[in-house]
């Protein structure tokens, strides 16, 4: 694939080298393997950026919304366009099996056609007052929005966030994560060719302490998205926080996964797999704790360990069910996972390290069972391949167990009990439930973190208004 290096950020329609050409390099993560040197922007950096957006702002934002829908548009056309390119280019730099890149590229072309069919009907409301007045709402642009990407679905992530943000009115300034920045830095120029106006789309690619603190920090920026862990999302809270600055954070699971003796087994085997090794378990809503009623633990977890056997792990470009982990550092944060749960007690099953390849940053697909409530590896969040599993004897246990954590993204429910079913959604604490069917639901339905997994929602109808402010006009008529 043909990448030159250094691969420059992306501000006012041009590729733009780092002060003082400071550069980082990107890893393929399947072989270790650098595949090109990266600006390495700084605060001077994402000051250039956020002044252009800031100039590119009204040009944007006064278009006819009719008009920027149709620009929005052509973004997605020429991405869908060049789908198979971005695709190959995402795998290179995440190590991800070709067909999920292929399917979160096709992702973030709905992401932008969504959003655009929005930006027509991003409307207020009249409020009665009686006679002699008018009173009506305005959901106006906030103007340049920051967006703090993460790596484990990098231009998915960038869509996601960029749909509602472009559709509403504002301009953008992205700063991808360091370990991921190609498909963000080309999607720069690909915006240009399909007509975008410069400015709106920057990128400012470099590290989290320099580039993405600086965005985080910045006075010119109006609205800030984070996806990413806990820590990183409490320092950008406080930045934000310091400048009273609207902040969406998006930070990750543990996510339960509750099944009950009376669903399918070999579905809800072939479900919770999905749900954690997908990605080698690396997304916030990963299902990775396995509730199962006691009377069928056993037979679910044999099912589940032949599953993991027949993973077949190897580079992304080959296509295989599971690619690496992301970095050598993530690799050796699982491995720690692995040694604690085995330290603790728990049962590691799960084919062993000599099943993945030696060179790339690979560790198996592992199930613990003996899982106790108070070990680490049922309580933080692993972002790897590993399920851990506890059983429960009743509902109230399995509530109990499904809630008795600080996180409450996700949660996967599988019972053929309709009733069961909606009471277990109701008690359970988390944002997103999804009853039958893991990484169910789709770009219209609202996504977001109850307790320490986050504030606010991304995706669907509501998103919008992460990248609005409401302005409410009372007029008085003179009679
Ligand atoms: P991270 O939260 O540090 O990185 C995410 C993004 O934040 C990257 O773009 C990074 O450059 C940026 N960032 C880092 N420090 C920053 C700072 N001080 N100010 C502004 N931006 C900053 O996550 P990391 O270290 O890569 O992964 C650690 C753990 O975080 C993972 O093991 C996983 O548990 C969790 N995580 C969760 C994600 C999710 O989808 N919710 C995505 C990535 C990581
Ligand atoms: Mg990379």
């Amino acid at each position: 694939m043909d990448l030159p290096s250094p691969q420059l950020a992306w501000i006012d329609g041009q590729p733009l080298p780092a002060p003082g050409g400071a550069t980082f390099a990107t890893v393929d993560p399947s072989t270790e393997e650098v595949l090109a040197e990266v600006a390495r922007c700084g605060e001077e950096a994402v000051d250039t950026a956020v002044a252009g957006a800031r100039r590119a702002f009204p040009g944007w934002r006064d278009l006819a919304p009719p008009e920027r829908a149709g620009r929005i548009r052509a973004v997605a056309r020429a991405l869908a366009g060049r789908a198979e390119e971005f695709a190959r280019l995402e795998t290179l730099d995440t190590g991800k099996p070709l067909s999920l890149a292929r399917s979160e590229v096709d992702g973030t072309v709905r992401y932008l056609d969504y959003y655009a069919g929005l930006a027509d009907k991003i409307h207020g409301e009249s409020i009665p007052l009686g006679p002699g007045y008018l009173n009506y709402t305005v959901h106006e642009p906030v103007g340049v929005t920051g967006h703090i990407v993460p790596w484990n679905a990098p231009l998915n992530m960038v869509g996601r966030s960029l749909g509602p943000a472009l559709a509403a009115g504002n301009t953008a300034v992205v700063k991808p994560a360091e370990q991921t920045p190609l498909t963000a830095l080309r999607f720069g120029a690909l915006c240009r060719e399909a007509g975008l106006p410069d400015g709106v789309y920057q990128v400012v690619p470099g590290f989290g302490t320099e580039a993405g603190a600086a965005l985080a920090a910045h006075p010119g920026i109006d609205s800030l998205t984070f996806t990413g862990s806990v820590a990183t999302g409490r320092a950008v809270a406080r930045a934000c926080a310091d400048r009273i600055r609207p902040v969406v954070l998006e930070l990750g699971g543990k996510s339960p996964q509750l099944v009950f003796a009376d669903a399918d087994l070999d579905t809800v085997a072939a479900e919770v797999a999905k749900g954690i090794f997908t990605n080698t378990g690396q997304f916030c809503d990963a299902g990775s704790r396995l509730l199962v009623e006691e009377s069928v633990r056993e037979a679910l977890v044999e099912r589940l360990v032949a599953r993991a056997h027949a993973v077949d792990c190897g580079p992304g470009g080959d296509d295989p069910d599971m690619g690496p982990l992301i970095s050598a550092e993530q690799r050796d944060r699982v491995r720690g996972f692995l040694a604690r749960g085995e330290a603790e007690g728990a049962r590691r099953l799960g084919p062993g390290p000599e099943s993945v390849p030696g060179r790339g940053y690979f560790v198996p697909p592992t199930v613990f069972t003996g899982v106790r409530p108070d070990m680490a590896i049922a309580r933080e969040e692993i972002f790897g391949p590993v399920l851990c599993v506890q059983g429960f004897r009743d509902e109230a246990e399995a509530i109990a167990l499904a809630n008795d954590t600080s996180y409450g993204l996700a949660a996967g429910i599988h019972t053929r009990d309709l009733d069961r079913a909606h009471r277990l959604a109701a008690a359970l604490e988390a944002g997103y439930v999804m009853i039958n069917e893991y990484f169910t639901g789709g770009i219209g339905s609202p996504f977001g973190g109850w307790k320490e997994s986050g504030i606010g929602h991304e995706r669907g109808l509501e998103a919008v208004h992460n990248y609005t402010r409401l302005k409410n006009v009372v007029v008085r008529v003179a009679r």
